[in-house]
């Protein structure tokens, strides 16, 4: 995937977006916005918002910042806040979520769902998140990784060349992706029963300098999100 992959599929994608993942994928939405636990006043950074899908989701007491690459996607998520007017939307921006905008701790949290495959360097995205999240904050992501069934596992195999036209790469492998990343655990679990979607909780913690290439410990809730 490259950049400009990313924003001819998106594009291509943008008018039928909803109608393809949206219901398909709205579990994985819902449990993480839940496992946010969001409070009153939290500004929160929605990254690789899209067509704005999750907006209505979040408690209309806190300001949420959506970003994503796609003018079109973001058109859609423009709309949608305005018929539903959704005022706890501060803004939509067009922007690369490998290098906002944003100065340094803009937000209390910040999410990204069906995002960490799509993006050329999914470290770089994690290394921002993490920069513009208040030291204490949290990063929240949904992702599909790589399965351990046999048979899923060669259909992603099968999938991984085409993963420009797709539009993501089926087959990140998740210890390797925390380990990574440094990512510093709180839980990590299902949002459907065949376990395809991970949601994964971290505390914003641990500084880029320290990332280490020793997976940290995790907890692994094999149970689906609630
Ligand atoms: C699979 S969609 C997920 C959309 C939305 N989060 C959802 O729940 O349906 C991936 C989104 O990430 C966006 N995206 C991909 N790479 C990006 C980047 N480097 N910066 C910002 N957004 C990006 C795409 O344009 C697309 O809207």
């Amino acid at each position: 995937m490259n950049l400009k992959t990313v924003k001819d599929t998106y594009r291509r994608y943008a008018k039928v977006y909803d109608l393809i993942f949206g219901a398909a994928l709205d579990a994985g939405r819902k449990a993480a916005i839940r496992a946010m636990h969001c409070a009153t006043d939290e500004r929160i950074l929605e990254v690789g918002v899209g067509t704005g899908i999750s907006l209505p989701m979040y408690p209309h007491d806190v300001q949420i910042v959506g970003i994503d690459i796609s003018a079109e996607m973001l058109d859609v998520a423009h709309k949608r806040v305005a018929d539903q007017k959704l005022h706890h939307v501060e803004s939509l921006r067009v922007m690369d979520a490998e290098q906002m905008d944003f100065p340094d701790q803009s937000f209390d949290k910040v999410i990204a769902m069906y995002v960490a495959s799509v993006v050329p360097h999914p470290e770089r995205l994690i290394s921002e998140m993490r920069r513009v999240c208040k030291p204490d904050g949290e990063l929240i992501l949904v992702n599909h990784f790589r399965s351990s069934h046999r048979v899923i596992n060669g259909v992603e195999a099968i999938l991984r060349p085409f993963a420009g036209w797709i539009g993501f790469t089926p087959d990140v492998e998740l210890s390797q992706f925390v380990a990574d990343n440094g990512l510093d655990v709180i839980d990590i679990r299902d949002t459907d029963f065949l376990g395809h979607w991970k949601l994964i909780r971290c505390r914003n913690n641990i500084l880029p300098t320290q990332t280490t290439a020793t997976p940290p410990s995790f907890q692994h809730t094999s149970r689906q999100a609630a």
